[in-house]
């Protein structure tokens, strides 16, 4: 009795024959390939390992374009006119005074960024002197490095942005809102 399933199919060729089965065999992976391809993406979607992003994360300047002692203003994380915010490189002095007195808890590679909202009634503040931030509007006294309030009515301080810095290109990054933009209390 000859079993077909290991008959020849097509012969020898090359020296080898190719059995029945191994031919079915064959087609089957073939076509169960051909089913799974088309999936690929969404298999690939639901099963790579993510990727961790900041979708929060704006460059904003690079450490050469804002010299020692100076402001730039920047918008985050929109570029809407409340988003106005101030980045600032701090002098020598005022990187000391500040770790001295811990207010250096945003502070990266002697930068600090706050926006520049005031929490009383929204005025703009003007931009820091100093050590200080003024909003005319009422006479809202805010610090320069940490946002907080040191005279006049606003209720909170100015809220933080919190910053990284690339140590190959010196590209300055905004990373986070700290605190809600806005006047009055935060809830
Ligand atoms: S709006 Fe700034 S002090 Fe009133």
């Amino acid at each position: 009795m000859i079993d077909e399933s290991e008959s020849p199919v097509g012969g020898e060729a090359e020296g080898k024959t190719i059995t029945r089965r191994v031919f079915l065999k064959f087609l089957i992976s073939i076509s169960a390939l051909l089913t799974v391809i088309p999936f690929a993406p969404m298999l690939n979607f639901f099963f790579a390992p993510k990727k961790e992003e900041n979708l929060q994360e704006k460059k904003i300047s690079n450490i050469k374009d804002v010299p020692v002692g100076s402001t730039m203003v920047f918008f985050y994380p929109g570029e809407e006119s409340e988003e106005r915010s101030f980045l600032t490189h701090l002098t020598p002095e005022q990187l000391e005074k500040a770790q001295a007195e811990g207010r250096d808890a945003f502070m990266v590679d002697g930068f600090v960024a706050l926006n520049s909202i005031c929490t009383h009634l929204l005025c703009p503040a003007e931009l820091p002197v100093g050590d200080e931030i003024v909003c005319v509007c009422h006479g809202g006294l805010f610090d320069a490095v940490d946002g907080t309030v040191l005279d006049g009515p606003p209720p909170r301080p100015l809220p933080m942005v919190r910053l990284r810095v690339e140590p190959d290109t010196g590209d300055i990054y905004a990373t986070e809102l700290v605190g809600k933009i806005g006047y009055g209390r935060e809830e």
